[in-house]
């Protein structure tokens, strides 16, 4: 059994055996959370891309619980020098873990940080998606992106038993072409992610679902601080 809590935003706190992982845990700052990252205990924190809103406490969750980061490269040597353990990945590279396997995936979006006293763009990198094979099951979590062809191509090779969509669109895909990519992908379930977590990207999770529903595919609307499993 593996056990999700969603934390608003793109953040999933997920149980599995005795392992504890988050991904994305931005929880200062998420006016949605309802949790601090002080109540956080993991092992392992892995992280889609840069920004802010995906980075978030990885740093203090870090610290606090000698958790390792799994990052791209230039995200990883970039909290390494923040004195974070850090795994550092490639798009397309995977590696077992003790509680399973992460494989990232591409994703078309940003990964930067900005200094706004320097006024300077730091690149870190490409942005990712998550595949993570945990036991039989295959959960992917999308990141920030947009629609791609090759989602195809990852449902075509993988068999998703659940996937953590954004479909907060401005920033990410939209609800229409999330929709598109559940049935690119396969996917036997689809929780929407990124959305309603500023006015900016406001949108109706269940009208999602009910899109969803029409295709075929389950869509599970969680709020911030929900957990739900499957087995
Ligand atoms: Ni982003
Ligand atoms: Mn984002």
């Amino acid at each position: 059994m593996i056990q999700f809590t969603y934390h608003g935003h793109s953040c999933v706190e997920i149980a599995y055996d005795n392992h504890r992982l988050i991904i994305d845990p931005f929880l200062n700052g998420n006016p949605v959370a309802t949790v601090k990252p002080e109540q956080i205990k993991v092992e392992y924190i892995l992280l889609t891309h840069g920004h802010g809103d995906h980075v978030g406490d990885t740093v203090q969750i870090a610290k606090a619980n000698d958790a390792t980061v799994i990052s791209t490269n230039e995200l990883g040597v970039y909290l390494g020098w923040q004195g974070v353990k850090t795994h550092r990945l490639s798009l397309g590279g995977s590696f077992t873990f003790p509680f399973g396997r992460v494989k990232l995936t591409q994703a078309f979006h940003g990964s930067s940080l900005e200094f706004d006293d320097t006024r300077q763009i730091v690149y870190l990198g490409m942005p990712a998606g998550i595949l993570l094979t945990l036991g039989d099951k295959t959960i992917y979590h999308a990141g920030d992106t947009g629609l791609f062809g090759d989602m195809k191509l990852i449902g075509e090779l993988n068999d998703i038993d659940l996937a953590f969509l954004p479909i907060g669109d401005n920033y990410t895909m939209g609800p229409e072409d999330a929709v598109h990519a559940a049935r690119f992908l396969n996917a036997k379930e689809v929780v929407p992610i990124h959305y309603n977590t500023f006015p900016l990207i406001a949108q109706d999770g269940d009208a999602y679902a009910a899109k969803l529903a029409e295709i075929g595919i389950k869509g599970r609307v969680a709020a911030p601080g929900e957990s739900f499993t499957i087995a």
